[in-house]
């Protein structure tokens, strides 16, 4: 722990001063200043089933209220809103359109520059009966529905479908390779995978569908796999029985049937599927995730909990009104895409924007013009994308008339004051507030940010925690450090829009995130907290690494690499960069009689991104002739951490192999 503290300290050198939070928030008329702010929060603690009570009945509708609010099963099983009846397509589209059918929930543009939108009726149409041609293929309640296909509207429709009949979507980042895909719709036990033949990147084509089918291979238990047709494929094939095969299996016979999402679509015109009321605990969707181990973990989120937590955030932290168009630049397969490119916003009854491809193509001024031309009202991004910003000329941003934005946002890894400040002045012209928000895939929705109009942002903190959350900061025998101090940063309760299991594995769920300081949610990060009880995040206390705020585990890829037939041993940790936070390096000694030789090395990086995708590629494969271990076996990564950067190594190496 001290090492890794140490390697953060850099991160810490942040002048706390604070911003003062800007006049004119929602917030500032419902909570006034900050020391208000801090009693209601203090209430929202002590009194937290009344605070959640009051706020999941005034943001969300209910088809019957709940009976118990909070329910400790033991062995973890923390149900909430037990007893009560909702849907989260109803309240993300239905409920709206009393008085905004004709307003515009969804506007995306493509890479290619072309647009395209729906209003809140259209989107609700389009949705209902989208829901209605999966039925119509069988999908009910508590099935499980696997999506890949890239940022288009139909992503947006298809996992409000899902939502609309009670069934989980399990969406993955189009990044991914065959393998990985497979994977996840393995372990989610889905019986459907919806993709689309390609999407778009930096002007190729990504073939979805190849990678669809390969996938697939692997799963025996998918029966059918519904495509998206987006390239002007040809005509479809006309089966003789009326059934719509489209694209019929390459190379004979295949488990699985293919069909056209358009199509689905098509036979259910003019019908439209209620929206299925689900108990609260109804899950809502899973989301595969990097953890401390091999496998990749599937987080799984329930609908009343986690709709509450997308929607209390947007309220309060991006303080979201009718007028805002939001744009939050994460893609819709990761959680940040979830919970704030759809569920928090269009269930507040605002409009997203959503942009499929690469933020820098053709050129860097891409993200300013798209802001300046939609009339974008508030930016959500992460670091990453900010220090490329800032790489490819600080002033770009001045020569485009950004004044539609009233507020900006970050997320996914520490923003540093520098990068604070240049989003800050540059971009948001020091009229925006800027929000940081610490938050993670399991927890759902923000957990530490600063509310806009009511508490100020200190520049390179990640702020306050949000109303009806509790932290820590905490030693390893899980007592409160001094204010100031550093330690492990944890949840001290269980709140509403928090993960409920990993699919399959609750006692993974049980000993990964409530075991380690026993009676607290465990979050895998290092912090601190200042005097005014801000939260300073300062990385990963564990394998995980956050490469241009992706996250990667070092152990999968080690893993992996061992795997191999050329390998013998290997080893991966994270190198800081300055642009995309942090980097893959690893440490490779090959079986005898293999070459350390460039095609050895492309060979080696060549199967990493083919076996999990191509943001995983490492930045370098170092061929070594042993790995340096402790006495007992252990690889130490900290030596080769030091290595990677350029640091003499430290510490003590007498445990060290000769
Ligand atoms: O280490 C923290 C970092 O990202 C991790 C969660 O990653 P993921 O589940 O992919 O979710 C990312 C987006 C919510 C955290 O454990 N992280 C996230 N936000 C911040 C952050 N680190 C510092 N500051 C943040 N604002």
């Amino acid at each position: 722990m001290a090492e890794t503290l140490r390697s953060s300290a850099q991160t810490m050198m942040a002048a706390e001063q604070i911003i003062p939070p800007p006049p004119a928030f929602a917030a500032q008329a419902l909570l006034g200043s900050h020391s208000a702010f801090v009693k209601r929060w203090q209430d929202s603690v002590e009194n937290s089933e009344a605070f959640w009570a009051e706020e999941a009945a005034e943001l969300l509708s209910w088809e019957k209220t709940w009976d118990q609010l909070f329910v400790d099963q033991g062995e973890c099983r923390f149900h909430w809103f037990s007893g009560g009846m909702l849907n989260a397509s109803y309240n993300c589209l239905d409920r709206h359109l009393t008085s905004r059918a004709h307003k515009t929930a969804l506007l995306w543009e493509g890479e290619d520059g072309s647009e395209r939108s729906f209003t809140f009726r259209e989107l609700r149409d389009l949705v209902a009966q989208f829901a209605q041609g999966l039925a119509a293929k069988g999908v009910k309640q508590g099935d499980v529905v696997t999506l890949y296909m890239g940022m288009v509207p139909e992503l947006t429709i298809t996992m409000l479908a899902c939502a609309r009949l009670g069934a989980a979507h399990n969406v993955v980042f189009a990044g991914f390779s065959a393998e990985s895909l497979g994977a996840r719709i393995g372990d989610a036990n889905s019986a459907l995978l919806i993709t689309a033949d390609v999407c778009y990147r930096r002007g190729k084509e990504i073939p979805l569908l190849a990678i669809s089918r390969e996938a697939l291979q692997q799963c025996p238990d998918v029966r059918e796999l519904i495509i998206l047709e987006r390239a002007g494929s040809p005509p479809l094939p006309q089966s003789s029985s009326g059934e719509h095969l489209l694209f019929p299996p390459q190379g004979g016979a295949s488990h699985f049937r293919e069909s056209s999402w358009q199509e689905t679509l098509e036979l259910a015109k003019g019908q439209q599927h209620p929206a299925v009321a689900v108990p609260s605990e109804q899950p809502l969707f899973m989301l595969y995730t990097s953890g401390s181990t091999g496998k990749p973990k599937g987080i799984l989120h329930s609908t009343a909990g986690y709709l509450l937590g997308a929607t209390l955030s947007c309220r309060y932290v991006f303080d979201l009104n009718d007028r805002d168009i939001f744009w939050c630049t994460a893609d819709q397969g990761w959680i940040t895409g979830h919970t704030y490119g759809l569920y928090g916003p269009l269930s507040l009854g605002a409009s997203v924007f959503m942009y499929e491809g690469a933020l820098d193509f053709p050129d860097w001024e891409r993200v300013w013009r798209m802001i300046t031309r939609h009339r974008l009202t508030i930016f959500y991004t992460a670091p990453t994308a900010l220090r490329a910003f800032i790489k490819q000329g600080p002033d770009r941003p001045r020569a485009h008339d950004l004044s539609s934005l009233r507020l900006l946002g970050s997320v996914g890894e520490m923003i540093n004051p520098r990068v604070w400040h240049w989003f800050y002045h540059t971009v948001g012209g020091e009229r925006c507030p800027l929000v940081d928000t610490w938050w993670q895939t399991e927890t759902g929705a923000a957990m530490v940010s600063t509310i806009p109009g009511a508490v100020g942002s200190k520049p390179g903190s990640a702020g306050y925690p949000l109303f009806g959350i509790d932290l820590q900061v905490v030693d390893e025998n899980g007592s409160e450090v001094a204010r100031g101090s550093q330690g492990y940063l944890v949840i001290t309760r269980p709140w509403p829009y928090m993960m409920r299991t990993i699919v399959g594995d609750h006692q993974r769920f049980i000993d990964t995130y409530w075991r380690q300081l026993p009676g607290c949610y465990f979050t895998g990060d290092f912090a601190r907290r200042d005097a005014d009880g801000y939260v300073w995040i300062l990385g990963r206390c564990d394998d995980v690494i956050n490469v241009s705020a992706h996250r990667i585990s070092t152990m999968e890829v080690e893993s992996l690499l061992v795997a191999h037939p050329l390998v013998a041993e290997a080893a991966a940790v994270g190198v800081r960069d300055a642009l995309t936070g942090q980097q893959l390096q690893c440490f490779v000694s090959l079986q005898p009689r293999v070459s350390a030789d460039s095609s050895t090395r492309e060979a080696l990086i060549a199967y990493i991104v083919r076996s999990i995708g191509s943001f995983a590629r490492p930045r370098e494969v170092v061929f070594v002739e042993s790995l340096p271990k402790t006495r007992s076996g252990k690889i130490m990564r900290r030596i080769l951490r030091d290595k990677a950067e350029g640091r003499e190594a430290s510490g003590d190496l007498s445990t060290l192999e000769s």
